[in-house]
């Protein structure tokens, strides 16, 4: 999950500690996503005052922005407990039974990469959301039957970067849906802030700056860059994170002002150098930076998409003129190769 995804050589304990502590717990601590937020807290409350569980709730998005929070920000608000868990965790319907059957009153039960559930446990999980019951089978062979167990109302939160990989049935069972997306520069500056007065290190409003710009719109990225600015400043005796311990900073971390790393160039550059600008498939772009397609559609290609720096066309991935320019390379040779 999130810790995998990091790899700045961190300790994954420490990573988390850090992380715990900048995760807002409550809705006026989340910062952005306005629209999201003010809908959330009408049906929380409504939820609330009529003394039912909350509706199903579903939220898709790439990854850093905030779903799992969101999933945590749900039951605090709602005063309940939080039972979370991951679809490849659930590998027999019996271990979804196991939870649904301890989940209590009202409570929020979370199932993070929900586009990765096994059918035999989605078909489980409808009749849990619709119908607050589940159908388990006791014993097997002839003698085997089908016992109906009832379950406590419950909410149940998915998340996915996937929607397009979420069955229509198990999406149509979601009575609250939403899109996160990435957030604009003054957020993530605000979060910078935010979590800049948590780890008790201070940021100048220009150095804030220079890490909003480098963050991909996405939280989790800019909290990480804060912790690595606070090392450099730290080390470079700067004593807090100044322009200069930023600039050099992202330098040092080969992170561009545009916010894009190594290896999103490595992906832009393959395509230019070696498929004359595209289209190229996501496969092939994959072996040909040495990295997997599952981490260059979540993570990459949505973030260059919305860069503009690339384009999805039904024969594949095409980069766009800003990518060249932004590259310093010309498009002369680029097509010309399709010619031939
Ligand atoms: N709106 C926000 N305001 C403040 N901090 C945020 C916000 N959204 C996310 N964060 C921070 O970013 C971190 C990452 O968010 P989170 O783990 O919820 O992302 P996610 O969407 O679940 O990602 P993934 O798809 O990888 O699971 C959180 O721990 C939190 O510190
Ligand atoms: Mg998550």
């Amino acid at each position: 999950m999130s810790t995998q995804r990091m790899s700045d050589g961190k300790y994954d304990a420490e990573v988390d500690r850090d992380e715990a502590s900048l995760r807002p717990q409550f809705l006026s601590e989340f910062v952005g996503q306005e629209k999201l937020r003010e809908n959330l807290s009408v049906f929380i409350t409504a939820a609330r005052n009529r003394r039912e569980s909350l509706d199903h709730v579903f939220f898709s998005g790439p990854p850093g922005l905030g779903k799992t929070c969101l999933a945590g920000i749900i039951a605090h608000e709602l005063g309940v407990e939080l039972r979370a868990t991951s679809a490849p965790a659930l590998e027999k319907p019996g271990d979804l039974a196991a939870i649904l059957t301890s989940v209590g009153r009202h409570n929020v039960f979370f199932i993070d990469e929900i586009h990765r559930l096994k059918p035999v446990i989605e078909e489980m999980l409808y009749t849990a959301m619709e119908d607050c019951q589940i159908d388990v089978v006791i014993g097997s062979g002839p003698g085997a039957r089908s016992i109906k167990i009832p379950l406590e109302p419950f909410t149940l939160v998915g998340a996915t970067t996937r929607p397009g990989l979420v069955s229509r049935p198990l999406h149509d069972r979601f009575g609250i849906r939403a899109r996160l997306d990435y957030y604009g520069e003054q957020d993530i500056r605000t979060i910078i802030d935010r979590s800049a007065r948590i780890l008790g290190v201070s940021v100048s409003a220009e150095a804030a700056g220079v890490i909003a710009l480098s963050a991909r719109g996405t939280p989790r990225v800019a909290n990480r860059l804060l912790r690595r600015m606070r090392d450099f400043a730290q080390v470079w005796d700067k004593g807090g994170i100044t322009a200069e311990v930023a600039e050099r900073g992202m330098t040092s971390l080969e992170i561009d002002p545009e916010g894009l790393d190594k290896l999103d160039r490595a992906i832009l550059l393959s395509i230019i150098d070696k498929f004359g600008g595209g289209p190229v498939g996501c496969e092939t772009i994959a072996i040909t930076v040495g990295e997997s397609v599952d981490t260059i559609e979540d993570v990459y290609e949505p973030y260059l998409i919305q860069k503009g720096f690339l384009m999805r066309t039904p024969r594949g991935r095409t980069v766009t003129d800003s990518a060249y320019a932004h590259l310093n390379r010309s498009r002369r040779n680029g097509n010309s190769k399709l010619l031939f």
